[in-house]
C-alpha cells in the first residue's frame, strides 16, 4: 500500500515551495547554453558575477582528481579550454552542494554525508569509465553521476515520513532502496530526479540518465551516458555498503542499450573492475575531501 497515490504525489512535487534550486548563475548558464548563440565572453561574464562560484570553479578544474593537465587561471581560460558544456557541468557540480541540503537529516535516519559520498563515488567512477573507453564526455558523466540520486533529497524534503518508512523497511529486510521504494511511493527517486533536472533546464541526456539509471533502455536521449552512470552506480554499490544499500550489489549491470562495440568495452571494464577500482577509490577519496570536507 502506497503512502499516497501518484496524482497526489505529483501534485505535491510540482507545487512544493521548498524544492532544491540551483544558484541563479547556474540556471542562467543553462538557459544561455540551451539558446546555442552564446560566446566565451558572454558565458565568462555571467560566471564572473558570482565570485564564490569563480573560486570554486578554478579550484575544481585545477584539482588533482579533475584532470586538467596544466593550470587554469581564469574563467575565460576555463571556458576556452574546457568548452561551454564542461564549464556548465563544473558550475553545476560546485553549486549543488549548497542547494541540496536538509535541515535535520539525522531526524530521518538519513546521512547526507553518506549520500554525497555515494554520489561522488558514482561521478568519479563514471568519469573514469568514460575516459578509459572514450564513450562519452567525462564531465557529462561527472555531473550526471553527482546528480543521479538527487530525487532522494527531494523525497527527504517533500515526503519525510515516507523516507523514514522506506529506511525502516530497508533496515528490517536488508534490501536496497530501489526495491523498497516502490512499495511505499508510486513515483521513485529516479523519476523525481528527472523532474528536478528538467526544472533546472539541464540537457535531456542528463535528465534521462537520472530517470533510467536503475533500468537503462534505448529510449533515453543518450543511452551511452545513461549506461555509464548505471555501470558506475552498480560498481559503486558493489564496493561500498551504506544505509540505503545495506548489502553489496551482486547484480550484473545492464549494458545492452548501447551498440555492440561500446557494450564490449564496458563489459571488459566491468570484468576487470577488481584490478582498476583500488586506484579509482583513491580518486573518490580525494574528491570527497574536496567537495564535502573542504567547504
Ligand atoms: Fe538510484
Ligand atoms: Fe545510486
Amino acid at each position: 500500500m502506497y503512502d499516497m497515490d501518484a496524482d497526489n504525489m505529483m501534485h505535491t512535487l510540482t507545487s512544493f515551495k521548498d524544492l532544491p534550486t540551483l544558484p541563479v548563475i547556474a540556471l542562467e548558464i543553462n538557459r544561455l547554453l540551451a539558446s546555442d548563440t552564446t560566446s566565451v565572453n558572454n558565458l565568462s561574464r555571467i560566471i564572473a558575477k558570482d565570485q564564490a562560484i569563480v573560486s570554486k570553479l578554478l579550484k575544481l578544474v585545477n584539482s588533482s582528481f579533475f584532470g586538467v593537465r596544466s593550470k587554469v587561471s581564469s574563467v575565460e581560460e576555463a571556458v576556452v579550454r574546457l568548452g561551454f558544456n564542461s564549464v556548465r557541468n563544473v558550475v553545476v557540480s560546485v553549486s549543488i552542494f549548497e542547494s541540496l541540503t536538509l535541515a535535520h537529516p539525522e531526524d530521518l535516519g538519513f546521512s547526507l554525508v553518506e549520500f554525497w559520498e555515494h554520489s561522488i563515488a558514482v561521478a568519479v567512477t563514471s568519469r573514469y569509465l568514460s575516459e578509459k573507453t572514450g564513450l562519452q564526455d567525462p564531465d557529462d558523466c561527472f555531473v550526471a553521476g553527482l546528480l543521479h540520486d538527487i530525487g532522494l533529497i527531494v523525497i527527504a524534503r517533500c515526503f519525510p515520513e515516507s523516507l523514514v518508512n522506506i529506511l525502516r523497511k530497508i533496515k528490517e529486510r536488508n534490501v536496497s532502496l530501489y526495491d523498497i521504494e516502490k512499495e511505499v511511493l508510486p513515483i521513485r527517486h529516479n523519476k523525481i530526479g528527472e523532474i528536478l533536472a528538467k526544472k533546472w533546464q539541464l540537457p535531456s541526456s542528463v535528465c534521462d540518465a537520472l530517470k533510467y539509471h536503475h533500468a537503462p533502455n534505448r529510449s533515453a536521449a543518450n543511452p551511452e551516458l545513461l549506461t555509464l552512470i548505471h555501470l558506475g552506480d552498480v560498481i559503486t554499490r558493489r564496493f561500498f555498503i551504506t544505509t540505503i544499500n545495506p548489502e553489496t550489489n551482486s547484480a550484473s549491470p545492464v549494458l545492452s542499450s548501447i551498440g555492440a562495440s561500446a557494450e564490449k568495452k564496458l563489459d571488459l571494464m566491468y570484468q576487470n573492475v577488481n584490478l582498476w577500482f583500488p586506484g579509482v577509490r583513491e580518486t573518490i577519496r580525494e574528491a570527497c575531501e574536496f567537495f564535502i570536507r573542504h567547504e
